[in-house]
C-alpha cells in the first residue's frame, strides 16, 4: 500500500486536444502535444488506479497499465466521460476545442474560383463545467488552465466558475507547449501551492501523490 497509494481507486484523465471537423479534410484544434496528460495517466496506474485515458488525436504510446479511450471531437470526449464514470477522481487535462463547425459538409470544400467560404462556429460543451455539477460528481474534480499572464488571478476565477477542487496553472508563456518541463500552481480554496518547473512525468507524479493523500482523507 505504501507505493500504491491509489490502490482501488478509480482515475479519469482527459488529454490531447480535440479536432472538430470543418470538412473531410480540415479542422479546428487547440495546439496540445497530449504530454502533460498522458504522464498524469502513467503516474496515477504507477501509484496503483485504475485509470480510464480518454485522448484526442495525438502521436503517443498508451502508458503501461491504462485503459486508453481514443476521441475525435469534443462531443466524442463528453460521451466517453460520462460512460467512465463513476470514478473517484478526474483530471482534466485535455485541451478542448471552444467551438466547432456549425455545419460541416460531407463533401471537401473547393477553393477553385469560388468565395472565400464563412465559417459559421458553435459552443462546445464544457466537459470539466458539467461534470462538477453531475449526479455521480467524482469527489475530487481537477481542471487545468494554461495561461500567459496573471496565471493566478486566472486560475481563481476558474476554479469558481467551473466549479472543480483544484486549478493546476501552468504558464505557457514560454516553451511549455510539446516540451519536456512544466511548473505547476495548485490552485484551492484554501489557497496556492507553486511547484518548480520539472519534467513533465516528475510533475505528473508529484501531483498524483497529492491526489492520492486528499483522497485519503475520506
Ligand atoms: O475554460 P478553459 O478552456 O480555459 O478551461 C480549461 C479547463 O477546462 C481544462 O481542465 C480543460 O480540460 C477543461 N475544458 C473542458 N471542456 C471544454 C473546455 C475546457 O473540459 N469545452
Amino acid at each position: 500500500v505504501e507505493h500504491r497509494p491509489l490502490f482501488g481507486k478509480r482515475v479519469l484523465v482527459t488529454a490531447g486536444p480535440t479536432h472538430e471537423a470543418i470538412d473531410p479534410v480540415r479542422y479546428i484544434a487547440n495546439r496540445s502535444s497530449g504530454r502533460q496528460g498522458f504522464a498524469i495517466a502513467a503516474a496515477a496506474a504507477d501509484l496503483g488506479a485504475e485509470v480510464t485515458l480518454i485522448a484526442g488525436p495525438v502521436h503517443l504510446p498508451t502508458p503501461p497499465g491504462v485503459l486508453r479511450i481514443d476521441v475525435e471531437t469534443a462531443l466524442e470526449m463528453q460521451a466517453e466521460v460520462e460512460k467512465a464514470l463513476p470514478v473517484d477522481a478526474a483530471i482534466m487535462v485535455a485541451a478542448v476545442a471552444d467551438w466547432r463547425a456549425a455545419q460541416a459538409p460531407d463533401q471537401k470544400i473547393k477553393k477553385d474560383g469560388n468565395a472565400i467560404p464563412p465559417l459559421a462556429l458553435t459552443e462546445n460543451p464544457d466537459i470539466l463545467a458539467s461534470l462538477t455539477t453531475h449526479k455521480q460528481r467524482p469527489k475530487l474534480v481537477i481542471g487545468f488552465a494554461a495561461e500567459t499572464e496573471n496565471i493566478i488571478a486566472h486560475a481563481q476565477a476558474k476554479l469558481a466558475k467551473k466549479g472543480c477542487d483544484w486549478i493546476v496553472a501552468n504558464d505557457v508563456s514560454g516553451d511549455v507547449m510539446g516540451g519536456e518541463n512544466n511548473a505547476f500552481h495548485i490552485v484551492t480554496k484554501a489557497g496556492v501551492d507553486s511547484w518548480l518547473e520539472s519534467p513533465k512525468d516528475i510533475i505528473a507524479r508529484k501531483l498524483m501523490e497529492k491526489v492520492a493523500d486528499e483522497l485519503a482523507k475520506s
